[in-house]
């Protein structure tokens, strides 16, 4: 790969740490910071990159998103064929799978109960509950999603997942389109959102769907904060259907001071850390990746940019 010219662009400002592992992993290729005016690259690593930088880039055989949504990519105007490739799980999925089963026992074993009875220090034994009478909806059963499947099915609860496309993963009964979504609802009593961020995903967990729940579940969001009607969550978690929620991802971040979110006493608040890109992971896949494409091969990761995702 000695004449390829990469790119990288984050609005993290970790170009420090990306840069130098790029060039370690590509050595022969030249790696630079795009910077407004910098020479054309073959490839262009970014996390939610300016407008300009897309604008100017006009020689890019593929561009790769350092993250596995790309709903922010998706609000950019982007050179018409450019491939865009998402990271693939990445490390990802074995973190996201450690969080929801957490928040999941969290809620099903009542630890914040026993945690309260501890500062008491009150020794009180709590009825266990029927595994059984807690089924767990995953909305969106993509490399995440069927991840976090498996892990919560591990625990013999009855898992459900919903997705676009009619799917078989075992141990999960599977649901698929707008048309079974009151009917995964209705089947699960913890809700957990792993779906992309689209016009069609977005404000999905309403006042609606949370309706069509069972109630007294637990709602976790791990994908973006636009998909969940603050509102309505909290309607339903004040109004007692829903028991409360783990929450890492919001409309706005960080979440801002004062938000009824913080100090709510049946809601849990985490930075959007259930999932971190692991840096030398991420390179590793995105050089092999750069290899396939430079051979002419297919890559997993492809986003669709008319489906969104
Ligand atoms: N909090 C964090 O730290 C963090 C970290 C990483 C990712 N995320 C979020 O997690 C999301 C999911 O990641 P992923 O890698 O699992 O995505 P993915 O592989 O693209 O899977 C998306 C899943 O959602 C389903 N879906 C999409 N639109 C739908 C619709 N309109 N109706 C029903 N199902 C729909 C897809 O259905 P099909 O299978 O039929 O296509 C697929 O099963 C990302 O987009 C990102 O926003 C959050």
């Amino acid at each position: 790969m000695t004449s390829l010219r990469v790119v990288y662009y984050s609005a993290d400002q970790d170009e420090d740490r990306w840069i130098p592992g790029l060039q370690a992993a590509l050595p022969g290729a030249e790696v630079l910071l795009w910077e407004p005016g910098a020479s054309l690259a073959d490839y262009a690593v970014v996390w939610k990159p300016p407008q300009q930088m897309l604008d100017e880039q006009i020689g890019l055989k593929a561009l790769f998103n350092t993250g596995a949504g790309v709903d922010a990519l998706m609000q950019l105007r982007l050179p018409p064929g450019l491939p865009v490739i998402r990271l693939d799980d990445a490390g990802m999925s074995v973190q996201m799978a450690e969080y929801v089963c957490h928040a999941v026992i969290r809620h099903f074993r009542e630890l914040d109960g026993y945690e309260h009875d501890m500062a008491l220090g009150k020794w009180s034994f709590r009825k266990p509950r029927s595994r059984l009478d807690y089924p767990v909806g995953i909305l969106g059963l993509g490399v995440l999603g069927e991840r976090v499947a498996k892990a919560v099915a591990q625990f013999d609860f009855p898992v459900n997942g919903w997705s676009r496309s009619p799917k078989a993963v075992e141990g999960v009964q599977c649901f698929h389109g707008d048309a079974q979504l009151a009917d995964f609802l209705a089947a699960s009593r913890i809700l957990v959102c792993l779906l992309p961020l689209t016009p069609e995903t977005e404000g999905i967990v309403n006042a609606t769907n949370l309706a069509h729940l069972r109630s007294g579940g637990h709602i976790i969001n791990v994908a973006r904060g636009a998909h969940v009607v603050d509102a309505d969550l909290l309607a339903a978690i004040d109004g007692g259907h829903v028991a409360g929620a783990t929450l890492d991802v919001f409309r706005v971040e960080p979440l801002p001071q004062g938000h009824p979110y913080w100090n709510h006493p049946k809601i849990t608040v985490t930075p959007h850390t259930s999932a971190r890109t692991l840096r030398s992971e991420s390179i590793a896949q995105i050089v092999l990746k750069i290899g396939a494409l430079e051979r002419g091969e297919a890559v997993a990761g492809r986003v669709d940019a008319a489906r969104g995702y």
